[in-house]
C-alpha cells in the first residue's frame, strides 16, 4: 500500500556533473520498499511543474528509515529538485510498482546497468548479497565521473566491472559488449536498467542462452499508481493488451519484452 510521507532530507550531493544522490528519512516508505520499485517524487513547493516524478529506489535502510535516490537532471522537475536543501523536507509517495524477484540464493546474478540505469539495480544487489546470492554489476556510462554508483556497490558487497564509452575508466565500449558466453547458464540470473538499446542486447543474450532475468523499463507516468494510462505500453509489437508500466512494472520478465 503506498503512502505519502514528507522526508527530511539528511543529505544532497552532486555527484556528477548532472547527477545527484539524496538521502532523507522516510521511515514508513523506508520499511515497505522492495528493490525495483520506484517513489513518485513531488519536486518542489508550488504547482510548476504539477505532476510528481517517478525515481527509483536507490537504496534504503530500514533500520535507520532513510532512503536514497540517484537522479540526473533532465528537465524542470529534476532541476528543481536540486535546489532541496539538507533539513528542507521532499514529499513522496510510495513505493509504487512491482519490483524484482529475488532468486535462489544459490545463483549467480549479473547487473547489467547503463547511465543512471544503475539506480534499481543497487538496491537489488544490497538484497541479492543478503539472501547470499553471488552477484556481479557491470556499469557503462559515457565516462569515468558518471560512473557514480561504484563505491554504494562496493559498500554493499557488490564487485562491479566499470565500461566507459570514451575509455576514460575500465572496458572501453559498451557495457553489453561485456556479455561473453556463460558456461552455466542455468545457474545465472539477469537483472538489467538503462537505455533501451542496451536493454534490448541483455534481452537477447538472455534469449540465446536461454537465461532467466527482469528488465525495468522507464515510461512517462502520471498518476503514478495504474489510473490513467499515461503509462501504457505494449510489451510485445503483436500484443492486443497494453500493460501499465507504473502499476503491472516497471518490472517486467525479460522474456516477455520486445524492445
Ligand atoms: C519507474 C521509473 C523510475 C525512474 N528512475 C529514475 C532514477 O532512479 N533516476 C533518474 O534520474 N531518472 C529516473 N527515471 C526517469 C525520471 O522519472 C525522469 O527523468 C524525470 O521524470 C524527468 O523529469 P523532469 O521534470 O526533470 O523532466 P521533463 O521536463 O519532464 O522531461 C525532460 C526530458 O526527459 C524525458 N522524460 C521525462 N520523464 C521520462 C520518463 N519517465 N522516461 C523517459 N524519459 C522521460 C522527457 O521526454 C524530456 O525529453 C525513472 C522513470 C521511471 C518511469
Ligand atoms: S501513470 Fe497513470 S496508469 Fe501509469
Amino acid at each position: 500500500m503506498p503512502l505519502q510521507e514528507n522526508g527530511l532530507v539528511i543529505n544532497h550531493q552532486q555527484v556528477a556533473q548532472d547527477m545527484y544522490i539524496m538521502e532523507f528519512m522516510a521511515p514508513a516508505v523506508a520499511r515497505e520498499c522492495q528493490p525495483g520499485q520506484f517513489l513518485h517524487v513531488r519536486p518542489g513547493n508550488t504547482n510548476d511543474p504539477l505532476l510528481r516524478r517517478p525515481l527509483s529506489i536507490y537504496d534504503a535502510d530500514q533500520e535507520k528509515g532513510s532512503i536514497s535516490l540517484l537522479y540526473r537532471v533532465v528537465g524542470a522537475g529534476t532541476s528543481l529538485m536540486t535546489g532541496i536543501r539538507e533539513n528542507d523536507y521532499i514529499d513522496i509517495v510510495g513505493p509504487l510498482g512491482r519490483g524484482f524477484t529475488l532468486p535462489a540464493p544459490s545463483k549467480t546474478a549479473l547487473l547489467v546497468g547503463g547511465g543512471v540505469g544503475i539506480a534499481p539495480l543497487v538496491y537489488l544487489g544490497r538484497a541479492l548479497i543478503q539472501r547470499g546470492c553471488q552477484v556481479t554489476a557491470m556499469m557503462g556510462a559515457a565516462n569515468e565521473n558518471q560512473l557514480v554508483a561504484g563505491d554504494r556497490l562496493l559498500e554493499i558487497g557488490v564487485p562491479f566491472l566499470p565500461v566507459t564509452m570514451d575509455g576514460s575508466r575500465g572496458y572501453p565500449g559498451m557495457v553489453t559488449d561485456l556479455l561473453v558466453p556463460p558456461v552455466y547458464p542455468e545457474e545465472i540470473v539477469i537483472y538489467t536498467c538503462g537505455p533501451e538499446p542496451m536493454m534490448a542486447k541483455v534481452a537477447e543474450y538472455a534469449q540465446r542462452y536461454d537465461i532467466w532475468g527482469e528488465v525495468s523499463l522507464e515510461e512517462h507516468m502520471a498518476c503514478g499508481v495504474g489510473a490513467c494510462l499515461g503509462c501504457a505500453r505494449r510489451l510485445k509489437a503483436n500484443d492486443e493488451a497494453y500493460v501499465k508500466v507504473c502499476k503491472d512494472g516497471p518490472v517486467f520478465n525479460i522474456m516477455d519484452v520486445e524492445f
